[in-house]
């Protein structure tokens, strides 16, 4: 679309931040809204070191319609790329009110401000979680959604029908429903990353603290899937080039894309002991590691065909497992306690 303003919510959590940074790079404003319970203002002012831009924000939640109208009033928004929600897998199942109250409430709320002031653009950070156990390796956009085994994976199957819903309905909607497989990986300068709060639940995060000391060892979930090493394989695709898939979903919303569905992956599996070795490789640490039984809800394999995404919007990713792993340690390194330090 012509350059102009993007409504990101949750543009302070990892994701976002360098979404930003590539929108900036692009000829975007921004307008960032979120409540930061997953966040800290922090990664704001990191992008605004990076990029030399105050990045506006609001601090809003987005199940506050009478916040979300006020910026909607300050700024005439043309998209909105919608990053805002929890995320953690084990504790949606234990608050599964929460997140259904969280991530379709607020939705819901956030579309029908957007449509109220004549935004009918969105781009949705969905996840590869829609496809529960895939019917087919590598996976297409046409696989059928799959059974999803936690209230957060639910959430995101359930409002990609909603959208489409929506969308159907009024095809003024252009909305670009953006399936991620497993980012890692950090911003090249080592000064936003991923910081989460408390004992990480991904591998990435959890590798970065065991090699900067911060825990013990890596707990292998599970060596007997059927798996070439036993371990379970992941697409993992570098933050930076997921960033850059919402700058091409945003030239596809110029184009009144209606709606579209897109993988953004690699295309390349790696087992959980791959990433351990190239994490070692590529950084010259060591990172101990025990097999653990498995996770609940884990399934051994799933990687992306990100052919479509290549074919429609001309995006594909550029950065390989070894510069996801020196870029994720060098943002772990330089910042020890994440934003806090
Ligand atoms: P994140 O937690 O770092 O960012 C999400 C942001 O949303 C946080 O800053 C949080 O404070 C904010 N937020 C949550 N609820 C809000 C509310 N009600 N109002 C306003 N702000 C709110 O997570 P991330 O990894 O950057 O993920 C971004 C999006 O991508 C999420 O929707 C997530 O579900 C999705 N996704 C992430 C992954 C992944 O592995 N990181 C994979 C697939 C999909
Ligand atoms: N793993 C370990 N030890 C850990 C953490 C993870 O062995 O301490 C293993 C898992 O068993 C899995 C692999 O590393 O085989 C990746 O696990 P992650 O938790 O990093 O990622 P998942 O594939 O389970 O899920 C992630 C996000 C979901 C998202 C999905 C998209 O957590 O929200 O990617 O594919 F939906």
């Amino acid at each position: 679309m012509s350059k102009r303003t993007i409504l990101v919510t949750g543009g302070a959590g990892y994701i976002g931040s360098h979404t930003i940074i590539k929108l900036y790079e692009a000829g975007y404003d921004v307008v960032v809204v979120d409540n930061l319970c997953n966040s800290s203002e922090e990664s704001l002012q990191r992008v605004a070191q990076i990029t030399g831009r105050q990045v506006p924000f609001r601090r809003v939640d987005i199940r506050d319609r009478a916040g979300l109208d006020k910026v909607l009033e300050e700024f005439a928004v043309d998209a909105c790329i919608h990053f805002a929600g929890l995320k953690a897998v084990g504790e949606s199942v234990a608050k599964p009110y929460e997140y259904y109250e969280n991530n379709i409430g607020g939705t819901l709320v956030l579309i029908d401000a957007l449509r109220s002031h004549g935004c009918k653009n969105i781009i949705f950070s969905s996840s590869a979680t829609v496809y529960g156990n895939p019917a087919v390796i590598p996976i297409t956009e046409e696989c059928p959604k799959g059974h999803c085994t936690n209230p957060y994976g639910q959430t995101k199957s359930m409002l990609e029908e909603i959208f489409i819903d929506i969308q159907k309905a009024d095809p003024e909607w252009n909305i670009v429903l953006l399936r991620y497989f497993n980012p890692i990986g950090a911003h090249k300068s080592g000064l936003i990353g991923e910081d989460p709060n408390g004992i990480p639940n991904n591998l990435m995060p959890y590798i970065t603290q065991v090699a900067v000391g911060k825990r013990a060892e890596l707990g292998v979930f599970g060596n007997d899937y059927d798996t070439p090493d036993g371990t379970g394989v992941r697409d993992y695709i570098h933050v930076v080039d997921l960033a850059a898939g919402h700058v091409k979903a945003l030239d596809a919303i110029g184009r009144k894309c209606g709606l579209a569905i897109y993988n953004l992956g690699t295309g390349h599996g790696y087992s959980v002991l791959d990433v351990v070795k190239a994490f070692e490789q590529a950084n010259g640490v060591k990172v101990p590691y025990s097999i653990k039984p498995r996770r609940p809800g884990d399934i051994a394999t799933c990687y992306s065909d990100p052919a479509k995404a290549a074919r429609e919007l001309g995006w594909k990713a550029e950065y390989g497992i070894e510069e996801m792993c020196r870029d994720s340690w060098n943002w772990q390194k330089n910042n020890p306690d994440g934003y806090k330090g």
